[in-house]
């Protein structure tokens, strides 16, 4: 097909991104892992279900990073994930080795990708990479904001006993329980979710969306979510291979925006060809502005512990 795109780490959010990819046929995939066997075993399974499905582009597993080669987008999934009781800060010195090996294998064989950090903790690693790729700005970007935005929406349309496809809303700043649910200025097919929902129970959905991702580490008890976020990445996988400039929130590097420095942190962005093409600056409450700032000011202090 035209477009390629790379994935880094087979494990459940790797593969289960393959699977939503493939079925929308929209590029070649490639999945690369250091596991002998398991991202070769996973694509050729994955290609045996394309004549049920219905798709025809490729699907190849692989222990060799060459393979990444000519790559349009690389998506990195690899490194640790949490176990119940972590934060995603607490893996921030293993993964950031993780994240170190496999950027001399980005800037080798693919130095022209978009590349799209999910690895956690996302907005640190996002930086990281940034740092040690030396890409421009707009082609480096981390998932985490429609990951967050995904379970806000999800939370209310159950509270309405609606369904959650019709509700707007945006979750902004740093992936972690410092993140900012913009319930001010959610809604239901336009109808303000603050007219909808007593304060009491928006402010518990705030909550439960800050801790979302634990509480999926606390079920599953050996791993974090994958089914979530890979429909995350597809959706901004669709943005960067179709050029369609969707408003989404999503972790980039800023430089003055929102009134923050020198951090990854998640805003609203015009997703497009060329990558994080505009940074959109969206009024907020006030409550939710001084949270902003403060959850940047978390993220901006956690860069002191990256090997850099
Ligand atoms: C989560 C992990 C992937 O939020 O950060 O589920």
């Amino acid at each position: 097909m035209e477009k390629k795109v790379s994935i880094i780490g087979g494990g459940h959010v790797g593969a289960t991104t393959a699977v939503l990819l493939a079925a929308k046929e929209m590029c070649d995939v490639v999945v690369v892992d250091i596991i002998e066997g398991v991202p070769q075993g996973k694509c050729l399974d994955l290609y045996e279900s394309g004549p049920v499905v219905g798709f025809g582009c490729s699907t190849v597993g692989t222990n060799d990073f060459k393979d990444m080669k000519g790559s349009d987008v690389v998506v990195m999934t690899a490194g640790f994930a949490r176990k119940p009781g972590m934060s995603r800060e607490d893996l921030l010195k293993a993964n950031a080795e993780v994240v170190k090996s496999c950027m001399d294998h980005v800037i080798k064989h693919a130095p022209d990708c978009m590349l799209l950090m999910v690895t956690n903790p996302l907005d640190v690693m996002s930086y990281y990479a940034y740092k040690l790729t030396g890409f421009p700005k707009n082609r480096v970007f981390g998932m985490a904001g429609i990951l967050d935005t995904s379970r806000f929406r999800t939370f209310i349309g159950m509270e309405l006993g609606i369904s959650s496809v019709d509700v707007q809303a945006m979750v902004l700043g740093g992936h972690g329980d410092s993140m900012v649910p913009l319930a001010s200025s959610a809604s239901v097919s336009g109808v303000p979710v603050p007219q909808l929902i007593p304060k009491d129970r928006l402010d518990a959905i705030v909550q439960r969306t800050r801790k979302a991702g634990g509480e999926i580490v606390g079920l599953l008890k050996t791993g974090s979510a994958y089914y979530a976020p890979a429909a995350a990445i597809v959706q901004m996988l669709e943005c960067l291979l179709k050029g369609t400039r969707r408003l989404l929130p999503v972790s980039c590097y800023l430089e003055g925006e929102y009134g923050v420095k020198g951090v990854f942190i998640g805003v609203p962005t015009v997703l497009g060809k060329k990558g994080v093409e505009k940074i959109v600056e969206v009024e907020m409450a006030a409550e939710e502005k001084d949270l902003f700032q403060k959850s940047a000011g978390i993220y901006k202090d956690n860069l002191k512990h990256l090997p850099l």
